[in-house]
């Protein structure tokens, strides 16, 4: 059942080339300027006509969210706001029936995104659910939604149906990008094309994997780490960390980078591994400051960069090297060496990767 995989998390991680590609089965044919969703279809005025969309979710889901704050901001230009479905529910949040309220859940099941959704809901939002459990509870409480189509998750860390939650999102923020004329037809095709490649990309990405496991070899007894990224690759810094800390039990820190003079570069000394998401898109040269920054305190650098940089690997200690592509995708790509560090890591501390202590797979108690 594993397909001849150690643990279904690797399993799950080498499974996404497809399932990114099923999560756009039938939705996108870039060939043919085909961009449909039957699930938003009838609710796509709604959409493109939105004062707001509130994104609820918890965990991964929650970084996925992130994520899709900065793609529907940038391509559709309609305010986004990203919360904890548990603190959204118990705030008396501002809503309203112009807001769009998007919950996003691998399960389907966790008891406080359900319970933001029905809050939304009684105050007159549309609710929209982006599920991965087809029949889920989320799934039939919502008005409309779509399917991440990622097959089943088994391992408890989220790895397969956060890339499909983000190639999910990406097609709805160009599908109303382009209905309100916010994304121009010929970036439309462009994302599009390059969205079609990213599968390809993503298993080129997995071709990583053994040089992945000589770093983890080294970096297995650090106690701490700290992830760093800006722009669409915040979210990622975000989710290395969460991957690390949840089945090796190392504490991680996720920051945007730049927030790391605010307080964490305190921590930086030659014991701090430091893990910089420095791919090649708008907010590189920032980023190449903020590796100046922990260099000079002498961290040690794990930095993932676009494929041919010479910059950022003549200061850091390890160099990754992933495919290019539009910053708008990067986190399908950037994300995988990250959730292969953290499971290489784990599986080296003796870790039980696939059901780590303490955590449950849906989290249906709030
Ligand atoms: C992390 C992880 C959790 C879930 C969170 C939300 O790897 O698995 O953080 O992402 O519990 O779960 P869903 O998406 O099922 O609502």
């Amino acid at each position: 059942e594993k397909g001849g995989y150690e643990h279904f998390m690797l399993k799950e991680i080498f499974e996404q080339p497809r399932s990114i590609l099923d999560s756009m089965r039938g939705r996108m044919i870039a060939e043919s300027n085909h961009l449909m969703m039957a699930g938003i279809r009838e609710f796509e005025n709604k959409f493109a006509n939105a004062n707001r969309i509130i994104i609820v979710a918890c965990g991964t889901s929650w970084h996925a969210g992130l994520v899709a704050e900065y793609l529907i901001e940038d391509l559709a230009r309609i305010p986004v706001e990203v919360e904890y479905a548990s603190e959204f529910r118990y705030r008396n949040p501002i809503i309203n029936e112009k807001d769009i309220v998007i919950a996003i859940s691998q399960s389907g099941e966790t008891a406080d995104t359900l319970a933001a959704l029905e809050l939304a809901k009684s105050k007159g939002a549309t609710i929209f659910g982006i599920c991965n459990v087809v029949g889920s509870s989320i799934a039939r409480a919502t008005d409309a939604g779509a399917y991440t189509h990622a097959g089943p998750e088994i391992g408890v860390a989220s790895t397969k149906a956060f890339t499909a939650q983000v190639t999910v999102l990406t097609l709805i923020s160009m599908i109303i990008g382009s209905k309100r004329g916010t994304l121009e037809t010929t970036k439309l095709h462009e994302l599009m094309a390059e969205l079609e490649n990213i599968p390809a990309k993503v298993e080129q990405a997995l071709k990583l994997n053994d040089q992945i496991v000589r770093i983890a070899e080294q970096y297995k007894d650090a106690t701490n780490f700290l992830y760093l990224g800006r722009g669409y690759n915040f979210p990622v810094a975000l989710e290395g960390a969460l991957k690390l800390k949840e089945i090796s039990y190392i504490h991680a820190e996720g920051y945007p980078a730049a927030e790391m003079k605010h307080g964490p570069i305190a921590l930086i000394d030659e014991m701090m591994p430091v893990v910089v998401i420095a791919t090649k898109d708008s907010s590189y040269e920032k980023v190449v400051s903020n590796v100046q920054e922990v260099k000079a305190r002498k961290g040690k650098i794990i930095a993932v960069v676009t494929e041919g940089d010479t910059t950022i690997p003549a200061m850091a200690d390890h160099v990754i090297e992933i495919p290019e592509t539009s910053e708008h995708l990067m986190p399908l790509l950037s994300v995988i060496p990250l959730q292969l560090l953290s499971y290489h890591i784990a599986v080296m501390r003796g870790c039980n990767v696939d059901q780590p202590r303490n955590l449950a797979k849906s989290v249906t108690v709030e």
